[in-house]
C-alpha cells in the first residue's frame, strides 16, 4: 500500500483579519464569518513565491519522514498559482530543496490538486521506478486576487502542505481514492490568467452561490465513494478532513455522512481557502496537536475549479 511517511505544512506569518478588510472594502466581519467561517487568511509578501512556501512545507515533511532531499525520487506540485508557467514550480522547488536530478512536474487540478497528486504519485510508485515521491499542494493565490472584488478577495489565503509517499507492507496508507471532474461548469470559478486573457486583467472570478451548490453535492458524493471503494462505513471514520472553502459546505458534508462535529477537522477560521494546500495544511495541524493517531481512518475530500472533486481514505501511520 502507498503510505505517507512524512507530512508538513507552512503558512506565511503575515495575516489579514476580517476587520483589516473593513478598512478598504465594503464588507464586514459579521458577513464574512457567517457566510464562510473565515476570520483570518495568511498572505505571502511580494518577494515570497509559491516555490518558497512549497520548500518550507517540503522541508518539514522530509524532517518528519527522517529523510534528506537526496532521498526524493520525484516531485509533484499541485498548484493554481505557480511561480511561472515554465519552469514548473516542482522544478524550482526541487532546486531550492537541493534535491538534484529527479522528474518534476506541476498539476493543475485546483483545490483537490493535493488529492490528485496522491493518486498520481501512488500510480507512479507502483511502476517500481521510484522509492520516495514528494507531493506538494501549494498556493500563493492572493497574488492573483482582484482586491476590488469583495465576493472573492475575502475568501482566499496562502499556504503549502507536502507529503512524502512510499510503498510498503506496513498496513498503513491510502486505502482508496476517487477523482472526478466536469469541465462543462468551468466558467463558474476561474483564475483568469493565461492565453485567454490579456495581460493586466488578472483576477479570481467566482459565481459563489452556484459553486456552493455544486460543492455541497460533490463533496458528499466523493466522501461516500471513497468509503464504498474501501468497504468502510462512515461510523468507522476517526476523521473527516474536508477542503476548507466554506464552513457551511463542511457542515453539509458532515451531515451527509452522519458524523459528529468532533470528527471533522476545521481550521478555515485561521487560513481561509488555501485551495490545493488546504488538506495537508489541516493534516499538519492535526499532527502538531496530537490528533492524528496511528491506525486512524482519515477521509480527505475536496472540491474546486474545473470543476474537479476528489477524496482519499487513509489509514494513518
Ligand atoms: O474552493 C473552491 C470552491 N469554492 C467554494 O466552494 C466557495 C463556494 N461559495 C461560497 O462559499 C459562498 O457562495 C460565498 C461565501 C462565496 C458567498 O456566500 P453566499 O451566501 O453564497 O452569498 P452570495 O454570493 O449569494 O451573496 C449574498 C450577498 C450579495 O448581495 P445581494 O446581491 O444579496 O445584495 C453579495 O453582493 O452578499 C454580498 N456580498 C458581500 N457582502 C459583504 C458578497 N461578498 C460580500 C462581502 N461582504 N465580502
Amino acid at each position: 500500500m502507498v503510505r505517507i511517511v512524512g507530512l508538513g505544512a507552512y503558512a506565511p506569518p503575515d495575516r489579514l483579519s476580517n476587520r483589516d478588510f473593513e478598512r478598504f472594502m465594503d464588507t464586514n466581519d459579521e458577513w464574512i464569518r457567517s457566510r464562510s467561517g473565515i476570520r483570518y487568511r495568511h498572505i505571502s509578501p511580494p518577494e515570497v513565491l509559491t516555490s518558497d512556501l512549497a520548500t518550507e512545507a517540503a522541508s518539514k515533511a522530509l524532517m518528519r519522514a527522517g529523510l534528506s532531499p537526496k532521498d526524493v525520487d520525484m516531485v509533484i506540485v499541485a498548484t493554481s498559482s505557480p511561480d511561472t508557467l515554465t519552469p514548473s514550480t516542482a522544478c524550482v522547488t526541487a532546486a531550492k530543496l537541493g534535491i538534484g536530478k529527479v522528474p518534476c512536474f506541476d498539476i493543475s487540478a485546483a483545490c483537490p490538486g493535493f488529492l490528485y497528486g496522491l493518486e498520481i504519485g501512488s500510480g507512479l510508485l507502483r511502476t517500481g521506478n521510484y522509492r520516495y515521491v514528494l507531493v506538494i499542494g501549494v498556493e500563493a493565490g492572493t497574488k492573483f486576487i482582484d482586491w476590488s472584488d469583495r465576493g472573492t478577495a475575502v475568501l482566499f489565503g496562502d499556504g503549502a502542505g507536502a507529503a512524502i509517499l512510499t510503498e510498503d507492507d506496513s498496513g498503513y496508507g491510502i486505502l482508496s481514492t476517487y477523482l472526478q471532474g466536469d469541465g462543462r461548469l468551468g466558467e463558474l470559478l476561474k483564475i483568469e490568467v493565461g492565453t485567454a486573457y490579456p495581460p493586466g486583467s488578472w483576477g479570481v472570478r467566482m459565481r459563489g452561490r452556484e459553486v456552493f451548490r455544486n460543492a455541497v453535492v460533490q463533496m458528499g458524493d466523493a466522501a461516500i465513494t471513497a468509503l464504498r471503494r474501501a468497504g468502510m462505513e462512515p461510523e468507522e471514520l476517526d476523521w473527516l478532513v474536508p477542503h476548507q472553502a466554506n464552513l457551511r459546505i463542511i457542515e453539509a458534508t458532515r451531515e451527509r455522512l452522519g458524523l459528529p462535529p468532533e470528527k471533522v477537522y476545521v481550521n478555515i477560521q485561521e487560513y481561509g481557502n488555501t485551495s490545493a494546500a488546504s488538506i495537508p495544511l489541516a493534516m499538519d495541524e492535526m499532527i502538531e496537536r496530537g490528533l492524528l493517531k496511528e491506525g486512524h481512518n482519515v477521509l480527505a475530500v475536496s472540491f474546486g475549479a474545473g470543476f474537479t472533486w476528489a477524496s482519499a481514505l487513509i489509514r494513518w501511520g
